[in-house]
Parts: structure tokens; C-alpha cells; sequence
């Protein structure tokens, strides 16, 4: 066996072990991974934990970056969704859900080789109370928001979202924030959320170049011919998130009032429907749909899109967008997506990720933004509807990629600053 083909087989099998979750997977997650690294990086001790960011998303300055400088997301995430078990939090329960995330923080470095998490609060869970959360906030229910889609809705109090290069480092941290560890990478395990909030629902997913590849046998949603190649990092089979092409942290974040440093998440679960994708459109089709038709004709993108450098290199794509409808019948989605930035900046700060959760090829679209409304501009960008109106594109036909993907569900989150994230009110002092 080479020492390539070793290395991805034990990706392979610790992407399996995180979907399959619980004490076993753990286990076996953990001696895959020890015997290739050293122990992950121990956290802080509790006088540095005052050090940490208020901002629970600042994660860019903490990530691994690729040649050209674009953050790297984590290998491999978890999102746990949860109910809060009583009437309205004490300050007690507080303490003890603090308690949990510090140990977290204690025993991992804040990082990809560690632990990088937030933690989220639902429109459900602040219904509960007597106030309102102040106004500037924007954290509406979910809606469908397309033409075309019938999603359901969460209703989760709070959802978790655990990031890590480890997939041991991942499933640590949710066995021991549900009270299954003991001790976690050294430190002990002071609290968990037992008795204040159950876990309902797991989610599970990866990116990074060549895990695509490795995952897609026998998953519903991409061809038998196992069509996405080994330098891809999502399904799709291009790269996404270039530096450029993300909005900044700053750009995300509410900058007001009691939960200013904080930011909101909207994540939707995502089905991918790749059989005309990868066994009737070209390669260069690919391209025009998921960038611009201008770079199929300019042939701008080697492979997965890795030599587009930090950014996708729209140029005036995003202007031209009706024109090329007109031209081509096609739109791209990055072209139609970018028409929704201000001074020039994408409003959105995607870090989803692909999942075969239900064994079916997927994605959860997991994106920070300061008000829930800038999220949904970028989807009516990204919709194209105005675009289809004018030309002779459909609403999902040749509209960017609309037409390979199913939004199955939506959920929209605020993420408190540091200093207010275990269970806030709407008006935390
Ligand atoms: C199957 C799902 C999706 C895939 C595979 C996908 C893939 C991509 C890729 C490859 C790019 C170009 C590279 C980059 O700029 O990072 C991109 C750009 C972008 N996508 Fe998506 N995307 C998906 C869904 C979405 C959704 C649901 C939204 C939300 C509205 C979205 C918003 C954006 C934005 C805002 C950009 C950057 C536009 C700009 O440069 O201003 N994408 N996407």
C-alpha cells in the first residue's frame, strides 16, 4: 500500500466514523488517528479563557490557509440541534452550560488541528420569554426562498456547530458535552449539557480536496461511475470559498447593542441530484453554470479551480449577467450570486460543507451574515428570477445550479458574542 493511498483510507474511515457518532465511533476514530499525529493541541488554561475572541465566529485568523491564502474549513463537522429541556433558564443552568463550553476551550486549541465551534439560538427558543430581542437584530423564522422550493423548517432552541481537521477532536466534544466522557485530551469534564438541553437531531459532514472522491461510492445522488475527482473538495467538483468571494468577519457581525460581536447563521440541508451533471453537461457547461460563461471561453479554470488563486475571478461577469443569459442560455451561479455584494464585498461568509447523511449526496449550507436579510438577498441574487423573466433561461433550467440541488430544510440562528452565549435572554445585561 502506498503511503497515499493509506493516508486517504484513514480519511475515508474517520468521515464514517463522525456520521456514524456515539461511543464506538469514537473509540475507533481515535486509534485510527492517534497513530499518524501527535495528540491534539491542548486549549487554554481557565486564566486564558478571558483571552478567547468575543466573537464566536472569528475563526479565519485561526484556520490552516491554503498556497494562496484562502482560509481552510475544517475536514470535519457536526451540527448538533437541541431543545431546552425546562420553562425559562436559570442562572444556574447557565453555569453549568458555561462550565461545558470552558472545557471545550480548555481542552482544545482553538484551531483546525483543535476545536473550532459556535453556538447558536433559534427564533423558538427566545418565543419563551416576555421581552423581544432589541430590534437591529434580525433573526426572523425560516421561509422558502425560492420560487420553486417547499423546505421544512427547524424549530430547534439551539444548534451547535463543531468544527475540526480530527474527527476524533469532533466526536470528543459532543460525547462529552452529552455526558459521555469522563475527561476529554487531558482535561477533565467539569459539566455537560445533561439535564438542561437534549440533542435531537446530528448532522454530519466534510470538505477539503479528495474526500469527495473518497465518499461518493454508493451514494445516492452521483452516478455508479464515480465521477468527482480526487483534487475536488465538494461534490460539485469545483473549489468554493475563495478569500474573495467571502464577506469578512467584520462584515458579518452585528456591531450594536448587547449581542454586538456576535453574528447569525442560516443553514439549510441541501439535496444534490448530480446525474445529469457529471453524465450529460461538458465539462465546459460545468463551468459556465457554476462560475461564468466567460470563464468556459476564456478556459480560466484548471481542475477543480485551485489556480483561480484567492479569488473566482468574476471580473465583470456579474454585470453582464442578463446579457449572457441572452447569449448563451446559461447564467453562472457564482455570477449570479456576486450581483448581491455591496462595495464590491460579498454581504454572506459561507462555510458549508458536503454530507452523506441518509446516504444520499449532500450539502449544509452553513453561512454567517449580520441580519438574516442579507442572506436572503443573496439567495433572490442567486435565484435569478428577474434574470429568467428576461431571457430565455428557465426558472431552474440552465440558472446557474439550480436545477441539481433540493432544499430540504432551513433554520436561522443568532450566535451571541462569547460573554452571552450560554442560554441569553433576549436582552442579556
Ligand atoms: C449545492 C450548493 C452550492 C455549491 C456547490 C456552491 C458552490 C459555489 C462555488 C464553487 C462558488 C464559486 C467559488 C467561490 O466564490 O467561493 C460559489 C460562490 C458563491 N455562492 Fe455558492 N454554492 C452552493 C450554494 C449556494 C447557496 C445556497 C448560496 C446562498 C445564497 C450561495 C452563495 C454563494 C455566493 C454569495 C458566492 C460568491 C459570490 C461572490 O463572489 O460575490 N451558494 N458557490
Amino acid at each position: 500500500m502506498t503511503r497515499s493511498s493509506r493516508t486517504i483510507s484513514r480519511r475515508s474511515f474517520v468521515r464514517s466514523a463522525v456520521a456514524i457518532g456515539g461511543a464506538s465511533a469514537l473509540s475507533a476514530c481515535l486509534d485510527r488517528e492517534s497513530g499518524d499525529a501527535d495528540a491534539p493541541p491542548r486549549g487554554v488554561d481557565a486564566g486564558g479563557l478571558e483571552e478567547l475572541p468575543e466573537r464566536q465566529h472569528a475563526w479565519t485568523a485561526a484556520q490552516r490557509t491554503d498556497e494562496h491564502g484562502n482560509p481552510l474549513v475544517p475536514e470535519h463537522h457536526v451540527t448538533l440541534h437541541f431543545s431546552y429541556i425546562g420553562g425559562s433558564p436559570t442562572d444556574e443552568e447557565r453555569t453549568q452550560v458555561e462550565t461545558a463550553f470552558e472545557t471545550l476551550e480548555r481542552a482544545y486549541a482553538r484551531s483546525n488541528e483543535g476545536l473550532l465551534f459556535t453556538v447558536g439560538y433559534g427564533p423558538t427558543y427566545f418565543d419563551r420569554f416576555d421581552e423581544s430581542l432589541p430590534e437591529h437584530v434580525d433573526l426572523p423564522e425560516p421561509t422558502a426562498l425560492a420560487p420553486i422550493e417547499t423546505p421544512e423548517f427547524d424549530s430547534y432552541d439551539a444548534m451547535f456547530h463543531l468544527a475540526s481537521d480530527r474527527g476524533s477532536v469532533v466526536l470528543s466534544a459532543e460525547e462529552a458535552l452529552t455526558g459521555e466522557l469522563e475527561s476529554i485530551n487531558g482535561v477533565d469534564v467539569e459539566a455537560t449539557l445533561e439535564g438542561v438541553l437534549e440533542a435531537e437531531e446530528r448532522r454530519t459532514g466534510f470538505t477539503g480536496a479528495g474526500l469527495p472522491a473518497e465518499n461518493q461510492d454508493g451514494v445516492r445522488g452521483i452516478p455508479n461511475s464515480e465521477p468527482v475527482s480526487e483534487d475536488a473538495p465538494m461534490f460539485m467538483g469545483f473549489k468554493s470559498g475563495f478569500k474573495k468571494n467571502q464577506a469578512s468577519e467584520d462584515r458579518v457581525t452585528i456591531q450594536e447593542g448587547p449581542f454586538a460581536e456576535g453574528t447569525t447563521t442560516h443553514l439549510s440541508r441541501i439535496r444534490l441530484s448530480l446525474d445529469q451533471w457529471y453524465e450529460q453537461d461538458s465539462r465546459t457547461i460545468r463551468e459556465r453554470k457554476m462560475f461564468c460563461p466567460a470563464h468556459a471561453e476564456e478556459g480560466k479554470i484548471e481542475g477543480a479551480g485551485d489556480n483561480l488563486g484567492d479569488s473566482s475571478q468574476l471580473g465583470d461577469c456579474p454585470a453582464h449577467t442578463l446579457e449572457d443569459a441572452r447569449e448563451y442560455g446559461t447564467v453562472g451561479h457564482s455570477q449570479k450570486s456576486a450581483r448581491a455584494r455591496e462595495n464590491d464585498e460579498p454581504i454572506i461568509l459561507r462555510r458549508d460543507f458536503n454530507s452523506t447523511d441518509d446516504d444520499e449526496a449532500g450539502l449544509h449550507f452553513l453561512s454567517h451574515q449580520r441580519r438574516i436579510e442579507d442572506f436572503v438577498k443573496t439567495r433572490e441574487a442567486m435565484n435569478g428570477t428577474d434574470v429568467a423573466e428576461q431571457s430565455a433561461i428557465g426558472a431552474r433550467t440552465n440558472n446557474g445550479i439550480l436545477q441539481y440541488m433540493t432544499v430540504r430544510r432551513r433554520a436561522n440562528y443568532l450566535v451571541p458574542p462569547r460573554r452571552h452565549r450560554s442560554l441569553p435572554t433576549p436582552r442579556p445585561k
